[in-house]
């Protein structure tokens, strides 16, 4: 099952749990304590307690987060744009990006086109970009539009580049398969405005993330170390 799904299963068995615990039900089973009880209900399995720690049951093991926000934008059969919110998604390998997706719009312009672009939502687009994640180009077709966004042609891949989005992956369908969705970065494009010294500066681009522990968005924050240096005071 898609991830995507599986997180909103999960959160629909949360629910389910919360509400049980907050009208103090008590576990049948004689082998399990309240609180060592279930949190999987589709496998009644029994949890053992983590020494001074909360157990949250699997559920939450889905939550790698926090998680981007890529913006996916495609055409249409009339070639009109369309852009999805997609948070359950990553770097596959050096040049591919890997995205699990329900069924779409976006999904059925993916195997019209064979190509798409991923932007990253920032500060600056938070409501226009949840409105991409909340409406269907299927009940919206003119989305983009409606939330005053424009779109340039790739020159790359035969799919849109939204113009308010600074960074961009151009991006071609290696397969989608089973709702998971590899595609091939052939192009990444920076506008001028969030580069320093001609490299890409998240500080200026300020990325959102999505955090599933509260269903909400948060900005990024400071450079806390270098990667593959702050651990080297171990290595002395
Ligand atoms: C925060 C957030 C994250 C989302 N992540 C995903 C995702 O990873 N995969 C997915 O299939 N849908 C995801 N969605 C839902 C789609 O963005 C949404 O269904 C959208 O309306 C699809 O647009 P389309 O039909 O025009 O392609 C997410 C929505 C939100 C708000």
């Amino acid at each position: 099952m898609k991830l995507f799904k599986l997180f909103y299963r999960a959160a629909a068995v949360a629910a389910v749990v919360a509400v049980l615990a907050l009208a103090g039900c008590k576990t049948n089973n004689p082998n399990v304590t309240n609180n060592q009880k279930s949190t999987d209900m589709s496998t009644q399995q029994t949890l053992n307690e983590v020494a001074d720690r909360k157990n949250f049951g699997p559920q939450h093991a889905l939550m790698t987060t926090p998680q981007p926000c890529v913006m996916i934008a495609t055409w249409d059969k009339d070639h009109t744009p369309d852009v999805m919110m997609a948070a359950w998604a990553g770097q596959y390998d050096y040049n591919q990006i890997v995205v699990s997706l329900s069924k779409h719009k976006t999904t059925d312009n993916l195997e019209l086109t064979g190509a798409f672009t991923v932007s990253f939502a920032d500060i600056h687009t938070v409501a226009e970009s949840d409105y991409f994640g909340l409406v269907s180009g299927n009940d919206v077709p003119d989305k983009v539009a409606r939330v005053g966004f424009t779109v340039t042609p790739s020159p790359n891949v035969d799919a849109p580049i939204v113009n308010e989005y600074p960074l961009t992956l151009e991006c071609k369908v290696v397969s989608f398969a089973d709702g998971i969705l590899v595609g091939e970065v052939v192009n990444m494009s920076a506008a001028e405005r969030i580069l320093t010294d001609g490299k890409i500066d998240l500080a200026k681009l300020q990325p959102i993330v999505f955090d599933a522990a509260s269903m909400s968005y948060r900005a990024i924050g400071d450079i806390v170390g270098k990667a593959w240096g702050a651990g080297k005071v171990f290595t002395e």
